[in-house]
């Protein structure tokens, strides 16, 4: 039997942060950032962090779904930006939400991490050895970005959403992963250096980097090639597909995919305007959004898709 995502939840930190703000602080415009990515607003995480905003997110999903913390078996966080290097972010989560009975493992395939989480726990409840999971994209990655480079730092928010996933008659239909680790260059950041008593080496914290245009030319390459290789494998059509969730990095990679794939705007809903690119949280804040404005209804054909640092990327389609 299939996996059915049952519920959703979200939360975003309180601060939010326009455009004309960062006008007053660093040297670029709201007009540049608009144009060039749709976005208007981010919010930044001030009191708020990784970990807290997954739980705050996988409360409201495990409520909207009716689910105890109790039944949960497996949890998986998709994240870049736990505040621990351990235990998990998936581990805290655990013991903040007191699912005591889940195991519970972080996935970093960055902004495709809800993408590949959705993949592993689908795989979990086919094969039995989970029958309710709750997946998370949660990141801060205003903290892992330079506040100095104009051109990576007005591209991202921080957040996170959250799906609780069971057995069902209908659910997920089909999904697609991949990875090409050779181009990871083209948008990386490193963790801490080797040092210890042996190295001499001053450590320095690294931030983001990102080749914009590799990055725009491989999101418009792979991600219709993804959607339509779910769709073929679910045995269904783009006309079929009600809403098409895309990974919210930059309205001008959306409206193309929308191109290739042959169907209207309007069944791409976005939220990037207000909350700018959240990686791994992107697309389940973006399910929750959806969700949440009753645009689903039962028996409704979604598709999800991701892409991001690794390279990774992934698609998934759906009865809801
Ligand atoms: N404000 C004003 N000017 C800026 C800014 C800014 N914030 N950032 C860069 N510029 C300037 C550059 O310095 C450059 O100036 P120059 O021509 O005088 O040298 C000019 O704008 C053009 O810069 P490019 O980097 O060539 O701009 P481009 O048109 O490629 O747009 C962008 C950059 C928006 C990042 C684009 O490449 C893009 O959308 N890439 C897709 C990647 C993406 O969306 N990544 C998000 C994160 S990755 C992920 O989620 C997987």
């Amino acid at each position: 039997m299939p996996a059915r995502i049952v519920g959703t939840g979200s939360c975003l930190p309180v601060r939010a942060v326009s455009n004309q703000e960062l006008e007053k602080i660093m040297d670029t415009t709201d007009e540049w950032i608009r144009s060039r990515t749709g976005i208007c607003k981010r919010h930044i995480a001030v009191e708020e962090t990784t970990t807290s905003m997954a739980v705050e997110a996988a409360k409201k999903a495990m409520e909207n779904a009716g689910t105890e913390a109790k039944e949960l078996d497996l949890i998986i966080v998709g994240t870049v930006s736990g505040d621990m290097c351990f235990p998990s972010t998936a581990c805290q989560v655990q013991a903040e939400i007191g699912a005591e009975h889940a195991i519970a493992f972080d996935i970093n395939a960055a902004c495709a991490g809800f993408l590949y989480g959705l993949a592993v726990a689908d795989a979990y409840i086919k094969t039995g050895m989970a029958q309710t999971a709750l997946i998370i994209g949660a990141e801060t990655l205003s903290k892992m970005i330079d506040w100095k480079d104009r051109s990576t730092c007005v591209l991202f928010g921080d957040g996170a959403g959250a799906a609780v996933v069971k057995k069902d008659e209908v659910g997920i239909e089909s999904l697609v992963q991949g990875a090409d680790g050779a181009k990871g260059s083209v948008l990386n950041c490193h963790n801490r250096p080797v040092n210890n008593l042996f190295v001499k080496n001053s450590v320095e914290l690294d931030f983001a980097h990102m080749n914009g245009q590799e990055v725009y030319k491989f999101a418009i390459r792979t991600v219709p090639e993804a959607v339509f290789k779910a769709l073929d494998k679910a045995g269904t059509e783009p006309d079929n597909v009600n809403y098409f969730l895309l990974h919210q990095a930059n309205i001008r990679i959306i409206e193309s995919i929308a191109k290739k794939i042959g169907q209207p705007i309007e069944k791409f809903p976005t939220n990037l305007q207000k909350c700018g690119n959240i990686s791994a949280g992107s697309v389940p804040v973006l399910l929750d959004n959806v969700n949440r404005e009753g645009k689903l209804r039962r028996g409704d054909k979604i598709a999800l898709a991701g892409f991001g640092a690794g390279l990774t990327w992934g698609a998934a389609v759906l009865t809801w």
